[in-house]
């Protein structure tokens, strides 16, 4: 929750221009299969709607990590050490890490989201609640090249991953991205991720098709924040949310699909849709304990502990940099 503290910490901000939105949907839209990439999910309504559907009575994989991450918070200790640099791509609204700062006692916390002001409102609400934490929250698009300034050369940091984003890279992008992190903590840095498992396909096709269409709205805010910031002209109304599990491919997939023929422009250009026609806006890869151990191996990271909950929903895996 966002709280109005003035506690200090240190902001940093390298976030992406309104350019760069523009040219990639553009770019999208000239593929065979449109695509809109899924960081642009995240304005400030996008945001506030992602944390809606983590309350969704559908969507398992937060409640279930959260009590995963508070069960195995003195475990999780045991790896990490004390007076750790706690780094976390995609914080989001940094509920997560509250679960973990009293037992961990890190020396500094840095969030790094795309989302400016998320980021600002949840620094600051961290750094009020925890007085004696150093929080460095930078604005930046994380799947670009991040820069980490403020960690002296002679630490290890350790990476926090939750909220198994990692299933929402490809396979081979997931292997590109977690040896980024490797390189980002160096030899012997930890890396502590959340990844939702392979499960019935009822029980994934709900957790994106929540009755309360929160996650529709999610979806459908991307047409209308290019709408608001790239002068398009979507029609919200001709426009569905669309998501079901590919079993070849072991992932959720989410698209916006055309109700009628239709015609978009974007920043003066038009683009034609018949009925049916899809905008790819996301995946999210499910995986077996081994599926993702073989992705963090062919990063870098051998395994030292692994959680999962009773129902076997979700897992967390504590890993190290080789
Ligand atoms: N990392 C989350 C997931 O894949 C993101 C997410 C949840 C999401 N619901 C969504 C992304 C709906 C886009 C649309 O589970």
């Amino acid at each position: 929750m966002a709280k109005t503290a003035t506690a200090d910490y240190r902001f940093y901000n390298h976030s992406p221009e309104v350019d760069d939105f523009c040219r990639e949907v553009i770019d999208g839209f000239r593929q065979n299969q449109r695509c809109i990439p899924p960081k642009y999910f995240y304005d400030e309504e996008g945001a506030r709607l992602f944390e809606a559907i983590c309350q969704q009575p559908e969507y398992y994989p937060t409640r279930t990590e959260l009590s995963l991450l508070e069960k195995h918070a003195e475990d999780i200790r045991s790896h990490v050490g004390d007076g750790c640099y706690l780094v976390e791509p995609g914080s989001g609204s940094c509920e997560k890490v509250r679960l973990l700062l009293d037992t961990l006692r890190p020396e500094v916390y840095a969030p790094l989201d795309i989302s400016c002001e998320q980021l600002k409102s949840a620094a600051a609400a961290v750094a009020a609640d925890y007085p004696w934490l150093d929080v460095h929250a930078v604005c930046t698009d994380i799947t670009s090249e991040v820069s980490l300034d403020f960690i002296p050369d002679e630490t290890t940091p350790v990476m926090f991953y939750p909220g198994s984003s990692i299933g929402n890279f490809d396979p081979d992008d997931a292997v590109e991205f977690l040896a980024c992190l490797a390189q980002l903590t160096g030899s012997g840095g930890g890396l502590l991720i959340g990844v939702d498992r392979k499960k019935d396909h009822e029980t994934l096709h709900k957790a994106y098709n929540d009755a309360g269409g929160v996650t529709a709205a999610f979806n459908l805010n991307l047409l209308q924040r290019a709408n608001r910031e790239l002068d398009a002209d979507f029609n919200l109304d001709a426009f569905e949310h669309f998501a079901a599990y590919n079993s070849v491919a072991g992932r959720i997939e989410m698209h916006l699909i055309s109700t009628r023929k239709q015609t978009v422009h974007i920043d003066g250009q038009g683009f034609e849709f018949n009925t049916g026609d899809s905008i790819h806006t996301e995946n999210s890869y499910k995986y077996t304990d081994s599926e993702f151990q073989e992705i963090a191996q062919q990063a870098g990271f051998t395994l030292c502990d692994t959680w999962t909950d009773s129902d076997g929903l979700f897992s967390l895996f504590f890993l190290r940099v080789k």
